[in-house]
């Protein structure tokens, strides 16, 4: 399986604090916010990544990452994505990296207190579709937020004003390759970006569509609110954590 990190975007609910750098290039605690999506793939073995980025500061993710040796990664790839086209229309560009293997896609602002390795074993038994991962939330409003019955999803409203379950749609993702063929088949939303929550209903009316609930508190990094509540869950109760091991090492020492 491989793994897309998605890392483009103008940022522009976080502006000015995105005026002259990319959204996932921010801190979150200790680190780049771009670190904890790519940790989250490494820690459930998903070791070929590209990053998906875009913008004027593209050139820093090179810099930043180079060949991924705070991972451990012989090398990242990395595409360039123009414009802002949304999420669908970003994963479109890893296409040609993926050559039809099953991915694992992580937004770059999505941040969870333990790990994916439960989710993907189960997506590993899995022939053909998708596989989304839900988490309880009280905003429910803000994210995909799923319709569900007798532990059944019935459909995904993106951004619903009135929502039809407290579960949103985290950012992290397992697609079959037929995920190009579908985002081909989007359509602009009203925010004029292809939703992903359009490409998970066709795998949804596919049959394909399955689903886990996260372990362990998740946020996305998009908003003050959650770039703050992001920082303070990574550094009160750590990130990433597997089990027997707890958080990864620091790559910083902190000033007492
Ligand atoms: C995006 C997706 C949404 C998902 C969320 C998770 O929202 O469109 O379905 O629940 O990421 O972070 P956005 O960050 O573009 O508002």
């Amino acid at each position: 399986m491989k793994g897309v990190v998605l890392a483009g975007g103008k940022g522009s609910r976080l502006s000015p604090l995105t005026r002259v750098t990319n959204k996932h290039l921010l801190p979150v605690y200790d680190r780049p916010m771009i670190f904890y999506p790519i940790q989250t793939l490494v820690d459930a073995g998903i070791r070929d990544i590209i990053v998906v980025t875009g913008g004027q500061n593209s050139g820093d993710f090179l810099r930043l990452l180079s060949n991924g040796k705070d991972f451990d990664l012989r090398r990242i790839h990395y595409t360039y994505q123009e414009g802002e086209g949304g999420i669908a229309d970003a994963l479109r560009l890893a296409e040609p990296f993926v050559e039809g293997e099953k991915i694992c896609v992580v937004l770059g602002d999505n941040i969870i207190e333990n790990n994916i390795c439960a989710s993907k074993i189960a997506f590993d038994k899995q022939e053909k579709g998708a596989h989304i991962i839900l988490k309880e939330v009280p905003d429910p409003e803000r994210f995909g937020c799923p319709e569900i019955s007798d532990g059944r999803i019935l459909g995904i409203e993106e951004k619903p004003k009135v929502p039809k379950s407290n579960f949103a749609v985290t950012g992290i993702y397992f697609y079959d390759a037929t995920v190009f063929e579908k985002i081909g088949r989007t359509k602009p939303s009203w925010r004029n970006e292809l939703e992903i929550t359009d490409v998970n209903n066709m795998y949804l009316h596919e049959g394909t569509l399955t689903h886990s609930l996260l372990d362990g508190w998740w946020t996305d990094a998009g908003t003050f609110e959650s770039l703050l509540r992001a920082t303070n869950l990574a550094a009160e109760t750590g990130a990433n954590k597997m089990p027997g091991r707890g958080a990864p090492p620091r790559q910083l020492k902190h000033a007492e």
